[in-house]
């Protein structure tokens, strides 16, 4: 079947875009040959004096070139020309003797948009769903079909710059601002305006737009005289290389292609945007994020079941919420948020209720000022939230979520009363990090309805969840939770119900050895740097701060006592507690705060400590042994069936603790560096620091007999 069809609207013919069986289009070589042959025959007919691309699909014109077609290319070579015919054919467009028009509703990404910005005018709907961008960077890519060309002499340098380095995307509105859109219109009438439009147009000679520049006028400044341009250049290089690390290429490629072509040309330009592109998609770090883009679009799907069970997940349309602090609070306001369901939130007394239907309003707030939603969502929304000191409410709730102080009993006699005040077939979650799910559910009188949600703070930010079965949870309830966790806007892995489940488990160990090298006189900043130049987003010890040190304590304590010495928490966290210091949340940590903002390591720690800081003397080892631990942990859960499978426990720790997307994960990591080599720092580690570092059992075979976690 074709993906394009054309039909003739008086002098206008619509080409439209429909990939049959595919949820969105994209332009692979098919489409690109079937794309080409359509326009040389609206070329050549003398009936048509305009045409007007649209996408015959719901809710996407175009998603940008096909990914899946990436992983079956290998050499730069190969790359290069795919980009190098990406550009050929968008300049077609360009090239076009009779205007042509495009009518975008819905996701116009990458190659889509590279293709809008060839027609000669653009028409977009102001509905939520339009979103124009282009996502490249995020894929560890540049755009590669004349969008670094043609975005800046569209939009201006400084505008272009901020929507192709980071990868952003624009809604529609926030696109005609800028210049991106010419038009802005209800989805019911895109058709009519963009034939409208084709009418008017072809009835005038060309050129069919007016150059133009709406960003502000001191970027239009700038933009302008070489100078000003040169700053630009310097700036976003320099602003980039401190996020980035230098760890990601694709932002600093495509600033060079941009760069080129404004200033030596467009020629110019295009060869320098085909031939990073090809560098960059044969390289390592685009190939990690790929893998990532495949493996969290593969757990939307999964409904975390084990194979051949199946299960029909409840729709959850009223949630309860018990424990109204920063967690429970959280999950109020995401669930009102991205759910759009119905929320009744307890607390033991009305004023804590209040502060926390407050924060949970908070969310929709920020929402509202950032433009995601209007005045009347908002109130919608905020309306769906309700709260009080009793159970009242909760006999319509199909799904209770706790959040309430990690203590056993206290959990055991939430779940006890929220059994007694619920519906017979209401769901109970437990928001516990260190708790097993069994012990919760231990004197349950519906276990089968019992399972762990495991959120991240800040819940409204924070992209994971684990789901925590027991062995007695039913397929439904799981699949409830997988379900509901999703519409939460979260990628959902199912884990097992060990200490520290998934995530925290591989953390624990790299947060203490972080605590040991800390012991040792290792600087508390030298740990932290060490490790955001591995790619963590902040170093342990500033996590250990931002967590807390009770929390982190408690958590030490719980693995202490499941693992036994192997896991026997580092020293220093005692100490710290002994001095009443909890982290940023009263004001004493490792690192001194003033005002709120976090400053320089606090030096009377190391007095506390009775340690002397200084620096060590291999720097490499103090990354080979956090990561390592990390490594060796990851290996050993993994191996005790902890995650379903590689994906999940990569996924986990990429969108849980920030582990380093462009290593791909820890178990990706250990592929890549080999097992047995993994196994061999090791037992290195082992004897020159003890048995904590003991190679994982599981790893150990796996080196022995040349397994991987991923097929090569
Ligand atoms: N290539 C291949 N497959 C794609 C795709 C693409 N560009 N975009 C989406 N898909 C697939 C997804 O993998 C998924 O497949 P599956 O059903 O088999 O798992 C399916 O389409 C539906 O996608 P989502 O589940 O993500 O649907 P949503 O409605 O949630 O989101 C979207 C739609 C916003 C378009 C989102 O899919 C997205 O962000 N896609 C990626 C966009 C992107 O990165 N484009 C740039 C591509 S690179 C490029 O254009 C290079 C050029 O400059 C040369």
């Amino acid at each position: 079947m074709p993906a394009i069809t054309v039909t003739q609207h008086g002098p206008t013919a619509v080409l439209t875009l429909d990939l049959p069986g595919e949820p969105v289009n994209k332009l692979s070589a098919s489409v690109k040959a079937e794309f080409e042959g359509a326009l040389e025959r609206l070329r050549g007919d003398g009936a048509v004096k305009a045409v007007v691309i649209i996408s015959g699909k719901a809710d996407n014109f175009i998603a940008g070139a096909d990914i899946e077609e990436f992983t079956r290319l290998s050499t730069q070579e190969e790359f290069t020309r795919l980009s190098r015919e990406g550009q050929e054919m968008i300049q077609r467009v360009d090239d076009f003797p009779k205007p042509v028009i495009a009518a975008i509703h819905g996701a116009c990404l990458g190659g889509g948009l590279e293709l809008a910005l060839a027609c000669d005018w653009r028409i977009a709907t102001d509905h939520p769903k339009t979103q124009l961008g282009l996502p490249e960077v995020q894929l560890g890519l540049l755009p590669g079909a004349g969008g670094c060309q043609r975005l800046p002499r569209l939009i201006g340098l400084s505008a272009a710059l901020g929507i192709i380095m980071p990868g952003k995307s624009e809604i529609g509105i926030k696109a005609f601002k800028l210049g991106l859109v010419d038009e802005l219109v209800p989805k019911s009438i895109l058709l009519d305006t963009a034939l409208r439009t084709a009418e008017r147009l072809a009835g005038q000679s060309a050129p069919w737009r007016a150059e133009g520049n709406r960003s502000g006028l001191m970027a239009a400044a700038l933009d302008r005289n070489p100078v000003g341009r040169r700053f630009v250049y310097w700036k976003a290089r320099k602003d980039t290389l401190k996020k980035t690390g230098g760890h990601y290429p694709a932002p600093l490629a495509a600033l060079d292609a941009v760069e080129a072509g404004l200033e030596h040309g467009l020629a110019k330009g295009f060869q320098v945007e085909h031939q990073k592109f090809g560098e960059l998609a044969a390289g390592p770090v685009s190939r990690k994020l790929i893998q990532i883009f495949f493996a969290t679009n593969a757990l939307k799907k999964d409904d975390g079941l084990p194979p051949g069970v199946t299960a029909s997940a409840k729709k959850v349309e009223r949630l309860g919420v018990i424990g109204s602090g920063f967690m429970g609070a959280g999950i109020a306001g995401t669930a009102v948020a991205n759910a759009q369901v119905d929320v009744r939130l307890r607390d033991t007394d009305l004023s804590r209720v209040g502060k926390g239907l407050k924060a949970a309003t908070d969310i929709l707030t920020g929402r509202l000022k950032r433009r995601r939603i209007t005045k009347y969502e908002f109130q919608r929304q905020a309306a769906l939230l309700s709260g009080g000191n009793d159970t009242a409410g909760f006999q319509r709730a199909d799904l209770v979520v706790e959040a309430v102080f990690e203590d056993l009993d206290v959990k055991r006699k939430v779940l006890a009363d929220t059994e007694a005040a619920t519906r017979a077939d209401a769901i109970f979650a437990t928001n516990t990090s260190t708790i097993p799910i069994a012990d919760i559910a231990a004197e349950a009188r519906r276990p089968a309805q019992v399972l762990g949600m495991h959120f991240f703070s800040p819940v409204d930010r924070m992209p994971l969840l684990e789901v925590i079965p027991t062995d007695r949870t039913s397929p439904d309830t799981i699949a409830t939770a997988v379900q509901f966790g999703r519409k939460l806007g979260k990628t959902v892995i199912v884990v097992k119900d060990r200490p520290g489940f998934w995530v925290n488990r591989i953390l624990l160990p790299y947060m203490n050895e972080a605590g040991f090298l800390l012991a040792e006189g290792v600087p508390m900043d030298l740990i932290d740097r060490i490790m955001t130049r591995f790619g963590f987003p902040v170093g342990p010890i500033t996590l250990l701060d931002e967590v807390g040190l009770d929390v982190g304590a408690k958590a030490a304590k719980v693995m202490h006592a499941a693992f036994g010495d192997r896991l026997a928490p580092a020293p220093v966290i005692a100490k710290m507690l002994e001095d009443k210091r909890l982290g940023r949340k009263n004001g004493r940590g490792f690192y001194l705060y003033r005002d709120g903002e976090k400053h320089g390591p606090d030096e009377t720690v190391y007095d506390l400590l009775g340690v002397r800081p200084g620096a060590p003397a291999a720097p490499d080892l103090v990354e080979q042994r956090l990561v390592y631990s990390m490594l060796n942990e990851a290996a050993m859960a993994a191996g005790e069936g902890v995650v379903r499978s590689a994906r999940d426990g990569d996924i986990g720790a990429i969108f849980g603790i920030g582990y380093p997307p462009f290593r791909g994960g820890p178990l990706r990591y250990i592929d890549d560096l080999g097992a047995a080599a993994v196994v061999q720092v090791l037992r290195d580690l082992e004897g020159k620091f003890g048995p904590r570092f003991a190679p994982a059992a599981s790893l150990a075979a796996m080196a022995e007999r040349g397994e991987r976690f991923y097929p090569a």
